[in-house]
């Protein structure tokens, strides 16, 4: 028996990082077994701040060939892209209507983002600033109970809650137009679940990965790559000599041993830096061998999935999600009284 239901996203950004694989990949695949399990490819929430599309067909093959080496299985996994799921968009308008442009203005990852982009307020399109209202739409379109997610995304679990309130207050049970419980509420209220995993920082010690910051590991990366890029982290900055005591627990690239080389190396190399045994190139070039011993299986299962196959899985999976999209936009139709026909 299932715990419920799961749905989570990504953007697509193609060839995907250590940083995803480490905080939500490795999370995404062990849910599979305790949770009925829709992930999605969230094209439209990719072009809220990228208008360029160019790239979009082989970005999402490649996002999706890395969550299938990671060990997401088509058979316990529903896989698909949002928009051959065309029923977000009509929650997504709907739910547009419930949601009061301050909600979405005060949203810290919304403050965040016209920030990174040196936007102003002027500049912000329509669809940026209903991000939020776009990915409630997704999560409760299959009324999802959990979303496993990054920190980053809490503000956007909130709004999805307020929202689903506002829907089931104004439409379902207990809501206004429908006092004597003909209905149960639709949407229930999803809570997030945080990775337990130990989240990666970025090679330059930012708090994490991220392609715009050029600070990541590819997962496709080779040994040189991954040795050459080991060898631009940052160490402890008291260690300036070899024959300095080192900090290990200061130290990015120990951070990182503590992921990759835990049972083996990891336990002498506390004291073996502190009364400085052993130097800092030796100590990286330690480090990138495990984590190319970490990647060749994954880059070996990265190889085998070919185009087709996965569009395969995306086409199975649009159909799967379908299914339950539209029976929940079913139910939002006559809670709302659009359809036409027995309610009238
Ligand atoms: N906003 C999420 C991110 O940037 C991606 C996303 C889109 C998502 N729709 C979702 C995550 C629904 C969880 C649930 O990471
Ligand atoms: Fe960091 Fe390793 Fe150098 Fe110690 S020896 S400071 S853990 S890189």
């Amino acid at each position: 028996m299932k715990k419920g239901r799961i749905l989570s996203g990504m953007r697509p950004t193609g060839k995907l990082h250590l940083g995803h694989l480490i905080g939500a990949l490795d999370n995404w695949v062990k849910l599979q077994d305790e949770y009925e399990c829709f992930y999605e490819v969230a094209i439209w929430h990719a072009l809220t701040d990228h208008l360029d599309t160019k790239n979009f067909q082989e970005d999402i093959y490649d996002m999706v060939r890395d969550w299938l080496a990671a060990g997401l299985d088509p058979k316990k996994s529903v896989m698909f892209i949002q928009s051959d799921v065309p029923e977000h968009a009509e929650l997504h308008l709907l739910l547009s209507m419930l949601t009061p442009v301050p909600w979405l203005e005060r949203c810290t990852t919304f403050k965040e983002k016209i920030k990174d982009m040196h936007i102003g307020k002027g500049d912000v399109s329509y669809g940026l600033l209903g991000y939020p209202v776009l990915q409630a739409a997704d999560i409760l379109i299959y009324k999802a109970n959990v979303v496993p997610v990054g920190e980053d995304q809490l503000p956007h679990l909130e709004l999805t809650r307020e929202i689903a309130r506002r829907f089931n207050y104004y439409y379902g049970r207990v809501g206004l137009h429908d006092r004597v419980g003909l209905h149960d509420n639709i949407f229930p209220e999803p809570r997030a679940l945080l990775t337990s995993t130990a989240k990666l920082l970025g090679l330059d010690g930012r708090t994490k990965m991220s392609k715009s910051y050029d600070n990541y590991i590819s997962l496709g990366d080779s040994a040189k790559e991954i040795q050459s890029k080991v060898q631009t982290m940052f160490t402890d900055p008291k260690r300036i000599k070899l024959k300095d005591s080192g900090h290990p627990e200061s130290c990015n690239v120990y951070s990182y041993h503590k992921v990759f080389s835990s049972n083996e190396i990891c336990p002498t190399l506390m004291g073996d830096c502190r009364q400085a045994r052993i130097g800092c190139t030796e100590c990286k070039k330690n480090l990138a061998k495990y984590i190319e011993k970490f990647l060749a299986p994954f880059q070996e299962r990265q190889r085998k999935w070919k185009k087709d196959s996965i569009k395969v899985i995306l086409d199975e999976g649009a159909r799967k999600a379908r299914a339950v999209a539209q029976a929940t936009m079913e139910e939002v139709r006559k809670a709302m009284k659009i359809k036409k026909g027995d309610d009238l």
